[in-house]
């Protein structure tokens, strides 16, 4: 039988939205702090004109940003429904692409890469195995030296630090229920009835560990103010080491 991996929920998620008559479920270009966030790291890095992979795209929020800055973006999502959304979103953009791609067990076509994005994607990989086989498929598509940004990934100071193995484990771990349709409200007023979906929080030290086990240096940690997409949560700065041999 050929069942999909825990984290396709998210495509059950985007198709119930939608029905439901939601126009979206992620971020949305207009949000400030991204905004501010990807102007200043696109400036900081020269990204101008070049070439910026994003891995968990979604709707494409970050990739109608990235092009107004004048960036040459490819985005990529495992959720088909996403996907879609992204490409309509993009369509003006002539410098922009969207594809379906599983980042845990595919690298990014058309490599190498200027810098990368991740926004709200990692923390959607559970078991230790999955973060760390994506994390190792971003780096290896990426020139060297070059930096990733890691935004508003869950963060808790008390989160778990010991490995997890399996979805079974984390379910036992953290005890969510995964299951039971829950209310959620769009932002203009339309009701949805869906399950939490699994999102894995880590500690600084948590990130800092696994960002350098896949060959990044973390350059900055810097945790954010509550906000509606993610209420506990940091921004990482990472950058492809040097001498990295992924
Ligand atoms: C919290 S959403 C964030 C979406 C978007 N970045 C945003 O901020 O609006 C997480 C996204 O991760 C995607 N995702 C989860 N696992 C993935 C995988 N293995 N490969 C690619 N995308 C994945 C989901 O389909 C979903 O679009």
């Amino acid at each position: 039988m050929n069942e999909k991996p825990y984290y396709f929920a998210y495509e059950k998620r985007y198709q119930a939205v939608y029905e439901a008559g939601f126009s979206r479920w992620g971020h949305s270009p207009d949000d400030a702090i991204l905004y501010e966030t990807l102007k200043n790291w696109v400036e900081t890095n020269d990204l101008q004109g070049k070439k910026v992979a994003e891995f968990a795209c979604g709707e494409g929020a970050c990739g109608v940003i990235l092009s107004e800055l004048g960036c040459i973006y490819t985005g990529f999502d495992i959720s088909p429904s996403a996907v879609k959304k992204a490409k309509e979103s993009l369509a003006p953009y002539p410098n922009a692409s969207v594809w379906v791609l599983d980042m845990v067990k595919e690298k990014a076509p058309d490599a190498p890469y200027d810098a990368a994005l991740d926004c709200m994607g990692l923390h959607m990989l559970i078991t230790d195995s999955d973060r760390n086989a994506y994390l190792k498929n971003a780096c290896a598509v990426l020139k060297e030296n070059v930096p990733m940004l890691f935004f508003r990934e869950s963060y808790r100071k008390d989160a778990y630090e010991g490995e997890v193995s399996s979805f079974e484990h984390w379910k036992r771990i953290s005890g969510e229920d995964y299951d039971t349709p829950m209310k959620r409200t769009s932002r203009d007023g339309i009701d949805c009835y869906i399950p939490l979906l699994a999102a894995r929080a880590k500690t600084e030290k948590g990130y800092r560990e696994e960002m350098s086990k896949a060959g990044f240096d973390v350059e900055d940690f810097v945790p954010v103010d509550i906000n509606e997409q993610c209420a506990f949560s940091a921004t990482v700065f990472v950058r492809k080491a040097a001498k990295c041999r992924c």
